[in-house]
């Protein structure tokens, strides 16, 4: 095939990479950011933890082009509703959906509306959102509040809801599970992940089952999702009416694909667990620490819940009598820098020095 210049500069993008899985045809325009290809790191400390002989990788999604998993999913939708002629989108947001639907918009040259629980959005997350130049909404209400709205304002036909919802948002995230095992060779063992409006498990568990369809994979994880503890109704099996969490990417009561999770979790027999914000916080601090590797609050629900696994008598799954040997995947579903506010607090222990090597020395501790 020839390439233009141009073409030769643009990284593929999800859709070009796996568009024999995915609802594309030739004329469908594909708007992408490069997306995907994100890596799916191993992880010594983490492996220790778990310990008999098990192997941990983690699938970095925060290096996608706005920092979050949802590129994944925005590429697919984007392009589709491009196909059909769309003039503006519009989705419901904790933050993360809504500055990759503004950089896809922007990308495609359509208008995007974003409606946000006010002030409950990570700084980083909104900034994204007016520096894309999304119209912003911000209501006093949650985020089920916000996706009741946009499903009644989606109704109209005026707009396009990027939500995932829309189916075109999980066949593009299905891209991660075929990442995963084209690098690993098969599926792994297990695979854990954060659990909010429920969306990216149900893409996952399908990518997986597409691949074995395909018999490029001999296997199918045992997928383990992880939600907040005041923000758990799938684990505790009824809507909450006021969730809560330090984790807001994941603070939802009511999550729209809440049948299709459980089905993943039952299918690949599986679980639905809880972790704490504390615990949360102090697994982000860890895996920054231990391993290099920097998410917000929500995606260390999933390394959270990796040690919960090990430790706890209160694991939904635990791995005490993991197989030997066994591959274990945490999907880190966005990057630190969205969400800084938790961790500023602990800049205000910097303190200045005078500027000669003396005082540098000393403060260093020499
Ligand atoms: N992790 C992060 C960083 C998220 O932003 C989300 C969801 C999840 C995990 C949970 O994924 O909803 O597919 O179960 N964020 C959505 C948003 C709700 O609006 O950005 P899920």
């Amino acid at each position: 095939m020839e390439w233009t210049t141009s073409e030769l500069r643009q990284s593929r993008g999800v859709v070009e990479c796996y568009r024999e899985f995915l609802p594309v045809s030739p004329s469908t325009p594909i708007v992408s950011l490069g997306e995907g290809n994100t890596p799916l790191i191993y992880c010594p400390q983490l492996s220790k933890r778990v310990g008999r002989g098990c192997e941990v990788f983690v699938k970095n999604e925060g290096v996608n082009p706005t920092g979050s998993f949802k590129d994944r999913g925005m590429t697919m939708a984007v392009s589709k509703a491009m196909e059909r002629g769309a003039k503006a989108l519009i989705c419901a947001s904790t933050g993360n959906t809504s500055a990759s639907a503004a950089a896809y918009a922007a990308r495609a040259g359509i208008s995007c509306i974003v409606i946000l629980p006010a002030g409950k959005i990570a700084t980083g997350k909104l900034l994204q959102a007016f520096a894309y130049g999304a119209k912003i909404i911000a209501i006093d209400g949650n985020f089920d509040d916000a996706l009741r709205i946009v499903r009644e304002l989606g109704d109209g036909h005026e707009f396009v809801i990027v939500n995932s919802i829309n189916p075109d948002r999980i066949a593009g995230q299905k891209t991660a599970a075929f990442e995963i095992v084209d690098v690993l060779g098969d599926a792994p063992d297990f695979h854990l992940l954060p659990v909010g409006n429920a969306g990216n498990i149900t893409a996952y568990w399908a990518g997986y089952r597409d691949y074995r369809s395909h018999q490029i994979s001999t296997t199918l994880p045992t997928m383990i999702g992880f939600q907040a503890a005041r923000a758990a109704p799938i684990f505790y099996n009824r809507i909450v009416e006021k969730p809560e969490t330090i984790a807001s990417a994941i603070r939802i009561g009511n999550p729209a694909s809440w049948k299709q999770a459980c089905a993943a979790i039952a299918e690949s027999h599986g679980a639905i667990d809880i972790v704490s914000d504390e615990d949360a916080l102090a697994a982000q601090s860890w895996l920054a620490k231990s391993e290099g590797i920097f998410v917000e609050p929500a995606s260390a629900a999933a390394i959270a819940g990796l040690f919960k696994c090990c430790d706890s008598n209160e694991a939904a799954h635990s791995f005490r009598r993991i197989p030997e040997a066994s591959r274990i995947v945490c999907t880190v579903t966005g990057h630190g820098l969205k969400d800084p506010d938790p961790i500023t607090q602990r800049m205000k222990q910097l303190n200045k020095v005078d500027a000669t090597v003396n005082d540098v020395r000393r403060a260093i501790g020499l």
